[in-house]
């Protein structure tokens, strides 16, 4: 039996009640959107690791590559004694860096915290049971909203992996950044993987892939929505769409209604009606440019200390040290 702590911070009518806010909010506005967090169910969890093995979905290799060829160097730079890991999953890119930390032998704790228990539960469990000397402290909850509370002592090196911090709109991207700051403390260190903008068919490949796991990754939002608020979305009604817009440079994902049509969400005290062709957006996955990495993590307080990109130049693994604010 190995020693697992699980911080719960939310339960199962929290997100409901969380979901129901977000369902009125994105579903009655005039374009309508949906959060991507709710994906994240068992299932939706278990799609999303699939994905990461497709061909066409590059983001998860070519971090690998980075952390696989930098780890002993930010274990060297950083010293940290503390990993937390924001937004983790399956935490299988993170031994990469457990590894070059242990072996350097200053690590002594694994915070990771993600909003799907199931998958934190079986990661913090695998990974206790690995590195049996690691005290693992697994934290179920939203990092837009439970930064505040991660234990560990310091140095810290929080990671933020695999480009989630694209699936933020601009200003909340902001914001979470100097939330991060905010729990920090000086000297603290942050590794942040950032999806690099390249061609549009290589980008919108990546969202769509010919096996269709992400068409039924992204539909997966709509079983959520039925199971958590008795909505009757049939998810077969919606085309899966990815696409690049170059302006804003990031990738949406939607689901568009094939016909007219109209969902009940009792849950939520809603119907909602759909045109035809009218789309739901579910997703941005936002992709940068190193300046303006940099430029954003300034403006929150972190230095850049080393920028690191794969052999292919696809995807950027950027760390930073937290300065006075
Ligand atoms: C887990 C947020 C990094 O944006 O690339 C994969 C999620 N969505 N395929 C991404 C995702 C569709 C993924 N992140």
């Amino acid at each position: 039996m190995t020693e697992l702590d699980l911080d719960v911070h939310r339960s199962t009518a929290d997100i409901t009640d969380a979901l129901r806010a977000d369902v009125r909010a994105g579903l009655t506005a005039e374009r309508k959107w949906l959060p991507p967090k709710w994906f994240y169910d068992a299932r939706g969890s278990e799609l999303f690791e699939e994905i990461t093995a497709l061909p066409e979905y590059y983001p998860t290799r070519s971090e690998r590559e980075v952390l696989a060829a930098r780890s002993a160097e930010i274990a060297e730079v950083t010293g940290a004694h503390t990993l937390v890991e924001l937004g983790s999953g399956s935490s299988e890119k993170t031994r990469l860096l457990l590894d070059g930390l242990t072996e350097h032998g200053t690590l002594e704790a694994f915070v990771p915290l993600d909003v799907s228990e199931s998958a934190l539960a079986e990661a913090a469990e695998a990974i206790s049971a690995d590195y049996p000397k690691l005290e693992v402290r697994g934290v179920v909850g939203d990092f837009t909203e439970h930064l505040g509370l991660l234990p560990g002592g310091q140095p810290r090196l929080v990671v933020f992996l695999g480009g989630t911090i694209g699936n933020f709109l601009p200003a909340d991207r902001a914001q979470f950044l100097r939330s991060v700051r905010e729990v920090v403390d000086e000297g603290e260190w942050l590794l942040l993987g950032t999806d690099l903008v390249k061609d549009r068919e290589t980008l919108e490949r990546a969202y769509d892939d010919s096996a269709g796991v992400t068409a039924d990754f992204n539909r997966n939002v709509l079983r959520v929505i039925n199971e958590r608020l008795g909505a009757d979305f049939d998810p077969e009604a919606f085309d899966h769409v990815s696409h690049w817009d170059e302006e804003q440079e990031w990738v949406e994902m939607r689901l568009r209604a094939r016909e007219a049509h109209t969902v009940r969400i009792p849950g939520a005290g809603l119907e909602v009606g759909f045109a035809a062709g009218e789309y739901i957006r579910t997703e941005i996955s936002a992709k940068f440019r190193p300046e303006k990495v940099e430029a954003e993590l300034a403006a929150a307080g972190f230095a850049v200390e080393q920028w690191w990109t794969d052999s292919a130049k696809r995807f950027g693994v950027t760390l930073a040290r937290s300065v006075r604010g």
